[in-house]
């Protein structure tokens, strides 16, 4: 363990990396040598394999990168490696105690270095790692749900008491001019840098994310059979994916004023043809979220700079283990400067963006992070879902993902030229 240093960055990075370990083996607690090992879509993981892969990125980077220790549980490179083996054969796996060991005698190796470490130097890489343990804690919180939806057994949702939404405005005009976009500082990924002005002309934003309630409407109005809705790729990927419904789909007109929850982007935009509406930017979206036009001045997070947490937004922050949505207005809390609410947590938010390097770029800290996926095949989600950790969610954050997917806790707002 770390000494009562008096280096205050070693102290809230020791905290950071307690707590978010604390909420990632939580996330274990109940789950069976079955569970643990099973891969109910084949594109992810088994969550087992996420738990080991935690582990071998953090000795990777921290301990022989950074240490300069010879490679530790060689035995595990090859399966835990990003690149190692292809996602079908990563159901071979330990017993989750003998992983649950890995990581453990890996944490207690990152403890006694990060007393020794020039900390100044390291902290973007430790900030990184923090990060990829947190993202990787999201991917097993949507895989587990998958596995219920699997067996069938019901989601549990928060009942909130019909939200009364309709008295305030719906839209909210963000006024033409420049913001800035991205990120600088070192918690910062790559692919949020750098800090840059960008001008926008002015926009109708949804106050709220689409809801269950809106979404019926589409859904009754045969949207899903209806060709004109969509776009041609769009019809491509229905006819190929012939479904009639959000993944995870919320029937009780109890929850119709949570968000849509398990769309692709093709859905999204089939949504917006309809009501004659359209997906944010990218950069429409995070100028909504950060921008505070009277102090022309860019937040970290839509209410300032206080880190994510239950009384601002509906995200995983170790706390309350709630799985699921709520009520898009149950957070006045977390509105941003414009009005805006339910940006961050809840559901990520499809945008009409590329996922694209911004000009300035370089990776970090390696090519396979983002820069791989600057192919023009993967679309920006922004916000974060419930189960996000907040080390992972701010308004610059980026989160990208082939438009066919909905596997992932993803909605989306509208926005439109004038207000209706
Ligand atoms: C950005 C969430 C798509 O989970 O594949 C984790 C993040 N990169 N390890 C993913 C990531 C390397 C990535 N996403
Ligand atoms: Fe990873």
């Amino acid at each position: 363990m770390v000494s009562t240093s008096k280096n205050s960055l070693k102290d809230s990075l020791h905290y950071a990396f307690h707590r978010c370990r604390l909420g990632t083996l939580k996330q274990f607690e109940g789950v069976d040598e079955t569970a643990f090992r099973a891969q109910p879509h084949p594109d992810f993981s088994p969550i087992g394999w996420h738990f080991g892969h935690i582990a071998y990125t953090e000795a990777y980077w921290l301990l022989e990168n950074c240490a300069g220790f010879e490679p530790l549980f060689r035995e595990y490179h090859q399966l835990f490696r990003a690149d190692g083996l292809p996602k079908n054969e990563r159901i071979q796996l330990p017993s989750i105690s003998t992983i649950n060991c890995y990581l453990e005698a890996i944490r207690s190796e990152v403890w006694r270095y990060l007393d020794l470490a020039p900390i100044e130097e390291q902290e973007r890489l430790w900030r990184f790692i923090l990060q990829h343990e947190s993202q990787h804690s999201e991917t097993i919180a949507f895989v587990l749900q998958l596995q219920r939806l699997k067996s069938s057994e019901n989601q549990q949702q928060i009942y909130q008491p019909p939200a009364r939404i309709s008295h305030s405005p719906q839209t909210l005009k963000i006024p033409a001019g420049e913001f800035e976009m991205g990120n600088n500082s070192v918690e910062a990924m790559d692919n949020e840098r750098p800090l840059h002005r960008r001008y926008l002309d002015s926009y109708w934003i949804d106050r709220y994310p689409v809801t269950c309630g809106q979404y019926r409407i589409f859904m009754q109005a045969k949207g899903y059979q209806n060709r004109k809705f969509w776009s041609i790729e769009g019809w491509k990927w229905l006819e190929e994916n012939p479904v009639s419904q959000p993944l995870y789909w919320l029937e009780d007109s109890m929850f119709d004023d949570h968000p849509v929850c398990g769309v692709s982007w093709y859905e999204a935009e089939a949504y917006c043809n309809f009501v004659g509406k359209r997906l944010p930017t990218e950069a429409e979206w995070e100028k909504a979220a950060s921008w505070d036009e009277e102090s022309q001045s860019k937040r970290t997070y839509p209410w300032g700079e206080e880190l994510p947490n239950s009384n601002r937004c509906n995200c995983n922050d170790g706390e309350k283990m709630q799985q699921g949505t709520t009520s898009v207005n149950a957070y006045p809390q977390g509105e941003s400067a414009y009005g805006v609410r339910d940006l961050l947590g809840n559901v990520w938010e499809w945008t009409g963006s590329w996922f694209d390097k911004y000009s300035g770029f370089s990776y970090y800290p390696y090519v396979g992070y983002s820069q791989s996926y600057f192919d023009n095949q993967h679309r920006v989600l922004k916000g974060g879902s419930w189960a996000t950790r907040p080390w992972a969610m701010r308004c610059s954050f980026r989160n990208w993902y082939h438009p066919g997917v909905r596997e992932i806790l993803a909605g989306f707002r509208c926005v439109s030229q004038g207000e209706f």
